[in-house]
């Protein structure tokens, strides 16, 4: 076995959350009048709400006090977890739930990884939850990626050195935090990295053959 443990990012690795934080996000940016695409919306990816919520500030002519900024972060959220009702599990991606019992068969313990606050209620609304030993998401946190702080934490709970678990990421601060905790990284997707991963993939099921081989 390469890994003894996988640690996982929940959106956009396990399911695609992703364009319901755009959605959520748009009606804030303009809000405050700064533009918004996909390219700043990668930006967001792996990176706190509030830090997201700086990020899109960044493009605006306004400066907002802490209250104000506050107040966007929640009906941000609102909008976003009204979105999130409509998941099911068949919005868990392809091939997850094979590929997890598989490593979970031998022995590898499996991990969520997450910066997000909602990653409980979005695994249960998977019916993810029990396929993992292990959920570290952002209300365990201080520092939110690309500080490895959510993944040496998952490490610990799952009882294994972080040099023997594996990351699976689509974001780039999610492969700046594993690199920085001495874990090696599987990026899902071809997007532009600041630097190569250690492995590309394009769907779960290229797991079984890196970690178990
Ligand atoms: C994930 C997403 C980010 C999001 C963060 C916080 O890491 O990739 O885009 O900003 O979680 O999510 P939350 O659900 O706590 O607002
Ligand atoms: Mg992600």
């Amino acid at each position: 076995m390469r890994y003894a443990g996988v640690i996982f990012d929940l959106d956009g690795v396990l399911c695609s959350t992703d364009r319901f934080h755009f959605e959520a996000w748009k009606q804030t940016a303009r809000e405050v009048n700064a533009p918004f695409d996909e390219r700043i919306n990668q930006r967001l990816r792996g990176v706190s709400r509030m830090e997201s919520l700086e990020i899109i500030l960044g493009g605006s002519p306004l400066s907002l006090s802490e209250d104000e900024k506050l107040r966007l972060a929640e009906e941000k959220n609102e909008r976003y977890r009204a979105l999130l009702k409509n998941l099911t599990h068949s919005d868990l991606v392809p091939g997850a739930e094979e590929t997890l019992a598989a490593l979970r068969a031998a022995g590898v313990k499996l991990a969520v990884g997450s910066s997000s606050k909602n990653a409980v209620f979005i695994l249960e609304r998977l019916g993810a939850r029990e396929l993992f030993d292990a959920v570290c998401d952002g209300t365990m946190i201080l520092r939110s990626k690309p500080d490895p702080e959510v993944f040496l934490k998952a490490a610990e709970m799952l009882g294994e050195a972080p040099r023997r678990c594996l990351v699976v990421e689509d974001a780039a601060a999610g492969l700046e935090a594993a690199r920085s905790g001495g874990m090696d990284c599987a990026i899902i997707g071809g997007a532009d990295m600041p630097f190569e991963p250690e492995h590309r993939i394009d769907g779960l099921g290229e797991l079984r053959a890196i970690v178990l081989g």
